[in-house]
């Protein structure tokens, strides 16, 4: 991958995809990588969200930057608004899919529409994207695809059931793809996190302090070329997750989480 100095500005001639990138973690990495002078695709579900970022990016780090406005949670997705916006930007060598939604009637019950909307969320919509791409990505010096999962699908839970099996189901995605692509000069990588300062974990109560999605982001943006498949965002929840899953089921199931 060719690089650029973070925070130059200087524009790189490469571009990256963001799915979810309007809020977040998504956001953050967004800004990194349009700070490093890479052009910006951000996509998510608000268009006015998205343009009035990409706006900003352009005008502050001098890159192209383009809104794609798409629902995840959709089957059989559009995918032809997306070639549109990467028409006019340099070649496409980075896809970020921090995407990402719950919902607190996700439990073991859930069923049709509702369950199937956060499944497409958070696994379905986000392997489509990145099996769309693939070409591009392959045809570039050197690509990148990155994927993120949850601590809180480390093990079934009472909460989120579809939210943790769509995780589980896109870390196995990833390391599948991370096989299939380890002859090319594409790098998969995937982060399982721990708690953000985001939205998405807002009025829920955490038992760990939340990451800064801004640092992690810096993180994520100078480990890009790091080959590795799995990394705990902090490192400290490898080890927890390895007990959590290790506990019999006869203490697991005591603990109502
Ligand atoms: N926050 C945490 O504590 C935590 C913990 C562990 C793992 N994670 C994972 O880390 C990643 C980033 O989390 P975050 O806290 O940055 O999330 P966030 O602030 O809620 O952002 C999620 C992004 O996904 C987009 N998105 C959600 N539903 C969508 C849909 N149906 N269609 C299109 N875009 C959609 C959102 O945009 P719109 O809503 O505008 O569409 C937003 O850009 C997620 O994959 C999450 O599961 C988060």
């Amino acid at each position: 991958m060719t690089r650029a100095r973070a925070g130059t500005g200087a524009p790189l001639e490469q571009t990256c995809l963001v799915l979810g990138g309007s809020s977040g973690l998504g956001r953050q990495l967004a800004q990194r990588f349009a700070a490093a002078g890479y052009a910006v695709v951000l996509l998510s579900s608000d268009r006015r969200d998205l343009e009035a970022l990409a706006a900003d990016l352009r005008l502050r780090f001098g890159v192209g930057a383009a809104a794609v406005a798409m629902d995840l949670r959709k089957a059989n997705l559009d995918l032809g608004e997306l070639d549109l916006a990467l028409e006019p930007l340099p070649p496409l060598t980075v896809v970020l899919a921090p995407a990402g939604m719950n919902a607190d009637e996700d439990r073991a019950d859930l069923a049709g529409t509702e369950q199937l909307a956060i499944e497409r969320a958070n696994f379905g919509s986000i392997r489509d994207i990145v099996v769309h791409c693939l070409p591009r990505l392959r045809s570039a010096p050197a690509g990148l695809v990155v994927g993120f999962g949850s601590v809180a699908a480390v093990r079934g839970r009472t909460r989120n059931a579809t939210y943790a099996a769509a995780k589980r189901a896109l870390q196995s995605y990833f390391e599948s793809l991370r096989h299939a692509l380890s002859t090319t000069s594409v790098r998969v990588q995937f982060y399982v996190l721990g708690y953000l300062d985001t939205n998405l974990a807002f009025g829920k109560t955490a038992p760990f302090t939340r990451a800064s999605p801004e640092r992690l982001a810096g993180y994520i943006y100078q480990h890009r070329s790091a080959a590795f498949g799995v990394k705990y965002h902090p490192a400290i929840w490898r080890p927890i997750c390895m007990v959590v899953r290790l506990l019999p089921w006869s203490i697991f199931r005591r603990l109502r989480f």
